[in-house]
C-alpha cells in the first residue's frame, strides 16, 4: 500500500493491502487473471491509488463457477447442518477478531467513515449468527394426500446449487455479507463477484471462509468490471442462481440474461424512499432522522430517505433546522475519526451527482444548503456538501430518480391522503419512513405504504431477524428474516407407494 494515498497516518493500516495486486480467491487458491491484467483502485478520500485487483473476465468465471460445482458435490455436501452452523460461528469469530481491517479495508475502498464501524457490527456480526442458527431449521413437511392406495408424500429442502452473488460498492462488508452467509446456511456454493470500485473487503471475507474450516471452492470471490465477469456469471449455464444488489438498470439487464438459462433470481435494487415527516413529531428526534436518512454513507444508500415530506405548518422550520444540522456536518478524509461525512465513491458517481445537482438548480429547485462539489481542503477527493433542495416539484428529475448522493428533496403535504398518494407515486417501492407521535396514525400510513420497509419514528434500522427487500422497480426477494434461505432452497416433492 502507497502511504500517500491516504493522507492521514493510521495506526493499523490492513495488512491485507501489502502493496502487491489482489488476485482472485478461486478454489481455496489465490490467483492471477487468465489474462494476467489487473485494474486500478483508488481511495475516493484523496483519488489516490491503492493496490491493484485482477481484472477476472468470462475465462476466470469460468474457473470459478467449476470449482463451486465441484465444491457443491465434494465434502461440503456432507456438512451436517450442525456442521454449517459451527462454521458461520466459526466466521463469526473470525471477522470480530479482524473487525477493524475489515471496515479499514471499506474506509479505504469506498470512504466508509471509520467512525461508521461500530455501528455496523451488531447487525453484520448478527447476520451470520442468525444464519447459523437458521441451518438447524431447513425443514420439510410431511403432507397428507388424497390419492388412491397407500401413498406415502412428505417434502425436503435442498441447496439450490451455485450461487453467483453480485454486489455493489456502497457496503462491500454488509453486501458480500447478505451473499456468504446465506449460502453457508443452506449449503450452497457461491461466486461472488465484487463491484469494481471496493473489491477488498469481500476477497478478505473469503479468506476468512478458508480460515474456519469452510472448503475450499465453496466461497470463490472475482473482482472485474460488470460488463464482462458480472455479465458471464448472470450468463453462466452453470450457475444455479443468481443474488443480486445494485442499480435498476443492471438489475433489468440480469433478468434478460438470465432468462436464457432460466436460473433462480433475486434483486435488491435502487429505491426513492419517501419520508413523512407531521407536526406532530417529536422534533428532537426528527430532525436528525430527516437528515441522516439521507446523509449517512455520504446518501449512497439504497434505501435513502430522499423525498422528504413535511408537514406545510411547520415546513420552513423543520428544513431550516435540518439544513443547520446539515451545514454543522463534519465533510473529511474517511480516515479522520471526526468525519460523519466521507466522499463519495468514485469520479464516476461525483460527476452522476453533480449532475444531479445541476439538474435541480436547472429544473427550478431552491437550495436551502450544499449543492455543490466540497473542496476545501479536500480537493482530489470526491466530496458533495450536504444538500438540501426545496421548491421541488414532484415531477422533477431530482424528485423521481435515485442520486445516490447527499442530497435531499424537501417538499410541503398538507394532509395525510395526500401524501400517502404522492408518497407511493413512484416506480421504486424499497422503504419509506413516518414521524409522528399519533400512534393511530402511524400504523394506518404504514399499512397504506407501498414498501418493503415502513421506519416509524426511526430511520435506517436494520436487523438479521427481520426482512429487507423491495417491491416494484426496487426488486423481490428478501435479505434477513425468517424466509430469506428460501431463495436459496429448492423443495423437492417426494412419494413413496408403501403398498
Ligand atoms: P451497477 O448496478 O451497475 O453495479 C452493481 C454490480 O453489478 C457491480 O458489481 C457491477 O460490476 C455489476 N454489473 C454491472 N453491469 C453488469 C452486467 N451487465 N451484468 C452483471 N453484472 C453487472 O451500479 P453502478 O454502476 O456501480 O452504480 C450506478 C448507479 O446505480 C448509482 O449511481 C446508484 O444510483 C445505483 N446503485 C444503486 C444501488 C442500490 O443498492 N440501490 C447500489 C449500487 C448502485
Ligand atoms: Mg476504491
Amino acid at each position: 500500500m502507497n502511504a500517500s494515498s491516504l493522507r492521514i497516518p493510521v495506526d493499523n493500516p490492513p495488512a491485507f493491502l501489502d502493496g502487491g495486486a489482489k488476485q482472485l480467491l478461486i478454489d481455496g487458491k489465490w490467483v492471477a487473471a487468465a489474462s494476467g491484467r489487473t485494474f486500478p483502485s483508488y481511495n475516493p478520500s484523496t483519488g489516490l491509488e491503492l493496490d491493484p485487483c485482477a481484472l477476472g473476465e468470462e475465462e476466470d468465471v469460468n474457473r470459478a463457477v467449476a470449482a463451486a460445482r465441484r465444491a457443491l458435490e465434494g465434502p461440503w455436501s456432507q456438512f451436517k447442518p450442525r456442521q454449517r452452523q459451527t462454521a458461520l460461528l466459526k466466521l463469526a469469530q473470525l471477522i470480530e477478531s479482524n473487525f477493524d481491517e475489515l471496515c479499514m479495508l471499506d474506509t479505504l475502498d469506498m470512504g466508509m467513515p471509520v467512525s461508521f464501524g461500530p455501528y455496523m457490527k451488531p447487525v453484520l456480526l448478527g447476520t451470520y449468527e442468525y444464519c447459523a442458527a437458521q441451518a438447524l431449521g431447513l425443514e420439510g413437511e410431511t403432507l397428507p394426500n388424497s390419492v388412491g392406495g397407500d401413498i406415502f408424500s412428505f417434502t425436503v429442502r435442498e441447496p439450490v446449487g451455485v450461487v453467483g452473488g453480485i454486489i455493489p460498492w456502497n457496503g462491500p462488508v454488509f453486501n458480500a455479507t447478505w451473499k456468504i452467509a446465506p449460502v453457508l446456511a443452506t449449503g450452497c456454493t457461491l461466486v461472488l463477484k465484487a463491484a469494481e470500485q471496493a473489491s477488498y473487503s469481500p476477497l478478505r471475507l473469503g479468506e476468512l471462509c478458508l480460515e474456519a474450516g469452510i472448503p475450499p471452492g465453496v466461497i470463490n470471490v472475482i473482482t472485474g468490471y460488470g460488463e464482462s465477469a458480472g455479465a458471464a456469471l448472470a450468463a453462466h449455464p452453470g450457475v444455479d442462481k443468481i443474488a443480486f444488489t445494485g442499480s435498476c438498470t443492471t438489475g433489468q439487464h440480469i433478468v434478460q440474461t438470465t432468462a436464457r438459462t432460466l436460473k433462480r433470481l433475486t434483486l435488491e435494487l435502487g429505491g426513492k424512499s419517501a419520508n413523512i415527516v407531521f407536526a406532530d413529531a417529536d422534533r428532537s428526534k426528527a430532525v436528525a432522522g430527516a437528515a441522516m436518512a439521507v446523509f449517512a454513507n455520504s446518501g449512497q444508500v439504497c434505501c435513502a430517505g430522499s423525498r422528504l415530506f413535511v408537514e406545510r405548518s411547520i415546513f420552513e422550520e423543520f428544513t431550516h433546522e435540518v439544513a443547520q444540522l446539515a451545514k454543522s456536518l463534519r465533510v473529511g478524509n474517511s480516515l479522520d475519526p471526526a468525519t460523519q461525512i466521507g466522499p463519495l465513491v468514485s469520479e464516476e458517481q461525483l460527476n452522476r451527482v453533480t449532475g444531479y445537482l445541476a439538474a435541480g438548480k436547472e429544473e427550478g429547485a431552491s437550495l436551502l444548503c450544499g449543492g455543490t462539489r466540497f473542496e476545501g481542503n479536500l480537493a482530489g477527493g470526491y466530496f458533495v456538501a450536504p444538500t438540501i433542495f426545496s421548491d421541488v416539484r414532484d415531477s422533477m428529475r431530482i424528485a423521481r430518480e435515485e442520486i445516490f448522493g447527499p442530497a435531499i428533496c424537501a417538499i410541503p403535504f398538507d394532509d395525510v391522503d395526500e401524501v400517502v398518494r404522492r408518497a407511493n407515486s413512484t416506480e421504486f417501492g424499497l422503504a419509506s419512513g413516518v414521524w409522528t407521535t399519533d400512534v393511530g396514525k402511524a400504523h394506518r400510513i404504514a399499512r397504506r405504504m407501498q414498501s418493503g420497509s415502513v421506519w416509524v419514528n426511526c430511520y435506517n434500522v436494520l436487523d438479521p431477524a427481520v426482512p429487507f427487500g423491495g417491491r416494484k422497480m426496487s426488486g423481490y426477494g428478501s435479505e434477513g428474516g425468517r424466509h430469506q434461505l428460501d431463495a436459496y432452497l429448492n423443495i423437492k416433492a417426494v412419494w413413496i407407494n408403501t403398498d
